[in-house]
């Protein structure tokens, strides 16, 4: 497939808002996946930049190039394994701990030593005391307990289990963007990658953000990137203008107000619960927003007996298991369609899993100069939490 040849996908560019000069750079862009060289992008501004990264983003999604699974041994040649004990007693043998994210599929979930939000992830990347870190979540994540961790080796089941956030803000742009803002303070949500962090001054997830700009003094300007539907929640709350990156998650950019709203009329004694990653439309229906651990959190102290819960859908394990007596529903998409699943976090599997840590492969590896450089903003982070 060759990027805006056909009419549709043209039509689908231009109601994106990119303007004609930038369909012809996506038109001189050979593959459908492939995102235009920074140094074409460097030369546009921000947003029209993003406008590229996004649609090439969607695009690749599209034609599921990013999803799919890594070189592995097929399933069927680890069917006679237990994988469950097999990845216990590799655990044990290895001093392993194995952190997982709410939007691991549930077996991954029941598995792991911990299950957390990415802040809580990073906190215990930061005090394990076991000697291998297997990382089921994705490669900005690992990524940080590499930071934070260079002595261990840091395991991640599929490589490219990647973040649209991070894929959205590449380094040379985000450095430019940061040169035109020299005397702003430069907070960037934890969802980028290590070269971006290496560029920021401080780090933050969902749930402490609030916190740290509040801590930021009132003269000193602020740049946030790469989420702007975070961003704008964020000066919604603390009442702090900012400059915001024009990036968004594929996943929370896909739940739809009117699907949402009709949902909502089917169910109305159903609170709604956002992830503060969703555009602005849905987050007005929202009865709470907040993090993956603090919409948890909500649905376990709330009195009430069903959610409409508008983020990855991973987290509904969780919220199911402390309580089975309550109703949660995924929030709809486009067309009422159920997308709520993130393809990077998908990416990982059982088989995966049990192959990493019996081979130690794939590895997390950093430069130590750029290591250095980024554990500067994640502690900074820590402090501030
Ligand atoms: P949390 O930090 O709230 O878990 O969010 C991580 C994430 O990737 C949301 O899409
Ligand atoms: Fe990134 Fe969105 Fe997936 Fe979270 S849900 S890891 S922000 S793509």
């Amino acid at each position: 497939m060759h990027y805006a040849t056909k009419e549709p996908e043209k039509a689908s560019f231009r109601s994106a808002g990119v303007s004609p000069a930038i369909l012809n750079l996506l038109r001189a862009t050979k593959n459908a996946g492939e995102t235009p060289a920074p140094r074409n992008l460097t030369n546009l501004c921000p947003s029209e930049a993003m406008a590229i990264i996004w649609v090439s983003a969607q695009h690749r999604l599209k034609s599921k190039t990013m999803i799919v699974p890594a070189q592995i041994e097929s399933p069927a040649s680890l069917a006679h394994l237990d994988l469950e004990k097999e990845i216990v007693r590799l655990k044990r043998e290895m001093n392993a701990v194995i952190l997982a994210h709410y939007y691991q599929d549930s077996e991954i979930q029941d598995l792991a030593d911990f299950v957390g939000d990415s802040l809580q992830l990073s906190q215990q990347a930061a005090a394990t005391k076991a000697d291998v870190i297997v990382f089921a979540g994705v490669l900005f994540m690992a990524e940080t307990a590499k930071i934070l961790n260079p002595a261990k080796p840091v395991l991640l089941p599929d490589l490219k289990a990647g973040c649209s956030l991070a894929d959205g803000c590449p380094a040379p742009l985000f450095k430019a963007f940061r040169e035109r803002y020299p005397d702003h303070v430069s907070i960037t949500y934890i969802n980028c990658s290590a070269e971006v962090k290496a560029l920021s001054d401080i780090i933050c997830t969902s749930s402490n953000a609030e916190k740290i700009i509040r801590q930021i003094p009132p003269e000193r300007p602020i740049l946030f990137a790469p989420d702007q539907h975070l961003g704008r929640f964020l000066i919604k709350k603390t009442g702090r203008e900012m400059i915001l990156w024009p990036g968004s998650c594929i996943v929370h950019e896909m739940f739809s107000e009117k699907s949402l709203v009709q949902l909502m009329e089917r169910h109305p004694g159903a609170l709604v619960l956002a992830h503060p990653e969703c555009p602005e439309a849905v987050l007005r229906h929202a009865d709470y927003v907040g993090s993956t651990s603090g919409l948890l959190n909500y649905t376990k102290q709330s009195p009430a007996a069903e959610f409409i819960v508008a983020t990855e859908s991973g987290i509904l394990h969780q919220m199911e298991k402390a309580h089975p007596e309550k109703t949660f529903i995924s929030a709809p998409g486009e067309g009422g369609c159920s997308c709520s699943e993130c393809p990077h976090m998908k990416l990982n599997t059982m088989e995966k899993l049990y192959l990493c840590m019996r081979d130690r492969n794939p590895e997390i590896t950093l430069d130590e100069d750029l290591r250095l450089r980024a554990l500067k903003p994640i502690l900074r982070m820590l402090e501030m939490s």
